[in-house]
């Protein structure tokens, strides 16, 4: 692929992620902070010796959104649903994700999300945020992570 292709690819990329999180985000469930939040996400797999964006079709959308609850604490964020459809749909690695609010602003993920995102992507999940394309180890730097339980 040459670089114009990569970069068309990518915003291709940016733009089916974030159509899907905007659409994911009707489905929120916001009674309390009245804030509606979507997510989307690239995944791949579960395969993890095959290359990404292989033509048998394992890369697809993952979706998911907000569900709150009256104890507050309880509430699950978009990204939590959207690790949920992760495994729901097959299981594998997400290698890109959007988070937008209801009204189509982007997000950043809450802490709490970032490191549920690193166990399913890991520092080079690729985050579009608000000023642009950030690895996920930028976000949450020197991770806790499956490896430290050796
Ligand atoms: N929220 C998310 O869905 N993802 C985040 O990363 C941050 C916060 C939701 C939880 C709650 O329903 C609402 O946003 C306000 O905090």
């Amino acid at each position: 692929m040459t670089q114009d292709e990569t970069a068309a690819q990518h915003s291709a990329n940016v733009d089916s992620l974030t159509a899907a999180a905007r659409s994911a985000a009707l489905g929120a469930y916001r009674p309390y902070s009245g804030l509606g939040v979507g997510a989307a996400g690239l995944a791949v797999g579960p395969d993890a010796d095959q290359p990404a964006g292989d033509s048998d079709g394992r890369v697809r959308i993952v979706v998911g959104c907000n569900v709150e609850n009256a104890s507050y604490g309880l509430t699950l964020c978009a990204e939590c649903s959207l690790v949920s459809d992760l495994h729901r749909t097959g299981g594998g690695r997400l290698l890109e994700i959007v988070v937008v609010s209801h009204a189509g602003e982007p997000l950043a993920p809450c802490g709490r999300c970032r490191q549920l995102l690193h166990e399913h992507g890991g520092p080079s999940l690729v985050v579009h945020t608000a000023r642009g394309a950030v690895p996920l180890g930028d976000l949450l730097p020197d991770a806790f992570g499956p490896g430290d339980l050796a």
